[in-house]
């Protein structure tokens, strides 16, 4: 049997007195896509952030490779071969766009010309500071970024949201270029189509709990009630 790459058991999650997260259990094979659903509030953010030790759970397990992580601070979990694309791309605004992609980078086939033969269109803006670039070259820089540790798993928190249909194109085209190669990613998105085409398999969160999971033919044969489950 494979070793799950991460593996999350019964997590519960708080912020203050506030319970978010009632017993999320998730697992993510080697290479696999799996996509994380649900309208806004319902605990995306704080299973990622459980799973990367930036909210810690206070019950349940995380596992990367089989290892226990949970009680790590993020940045040893990271270094298990976890990259985020946070919520608003977390570009550094006073580095250079070049500062931004190399500021955390690592050894391995992702280099900084990989990453621009990637995303071509970040080559002119290379001088320039994150904040002067826009939502579309954010989004390519943060991605960027985080390839740029060589990573085993790709968080996404929101692909492509905000983004012009030309950027928001080219990030599903990467993601799907990622899947070929056999990194795994767990991505959010509000796009249902797109993430059902990508994706292994999938969850849909309601107030913290997984209200569905299953593969894309799994997803489709209960689309209406699924679609029920995301309306906003
Ligand atoms: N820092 C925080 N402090 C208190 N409550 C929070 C905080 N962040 C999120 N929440 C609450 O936790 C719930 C889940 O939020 P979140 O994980 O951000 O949802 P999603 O990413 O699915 O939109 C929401 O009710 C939200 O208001
Ligand atoms: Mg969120």
């Amino acid at each position: 049997m494979t070793v799950p790459l991460l593996e999350a058991t019964g997590l519960h999650t708080y912020y203050g007195a506030s319970h978010v997260l009632h017993g999320i259990d998730l697992r993510i094979l080697p290479g696999e896509c799996v996509t994380l659903m649900g309208r806004n509030g319902m605990g995306k953010t704080t299973t990622i952030r459980s799973l990367l030790g930036l909210t810690p759970p206070r019950a349940g397990e995380v596992r990367v490779r089989g290892k226990i992580v949970t009680g790590l601070p993020p940045h040893r979990i990271a270094q298990e071969g976890i990259a985020l694309i946070p919520e608003g791309r977390g570009i550094f605004p006073t580095l250079t766009a070049r500062e931004n992609l190399t500021v955390a980078a690592r050894p391995g086939r992702w280099t900084p010309e990989a990453v621009l033969d990637l995303f071509p269109s970040l080559r002119a803006r290379l001088h320039h500071l994150g904040s002067q670039l826009s939502g579309g070259e954010q989004q390519m820089l943060s991605i960027g970024r985080a390839l740029m540790t060589n990573p085993e798993l790709v968080i996404l928190d929101g692909a492509t949201e905000g983004l012009a249909p030309l950027v928001r194109r080219q990030i599903w085209s990467v993601l799907r270029r990622l899947r070929a190669e056999g990194t795994a990613t767990l991505v959010v998105d509000k796009e249902v189509r797109p993430l059902l085409e990508l994706g292994d398999r999938h969850l849909i969160l309601v107030k913290g709990r997984i209200a569905f999971a299953g593969d894309s033919q799994e997803w489709r044969a209960r689309a209406e009630e699924n679609l029920v489950l995301l309306r906003a």
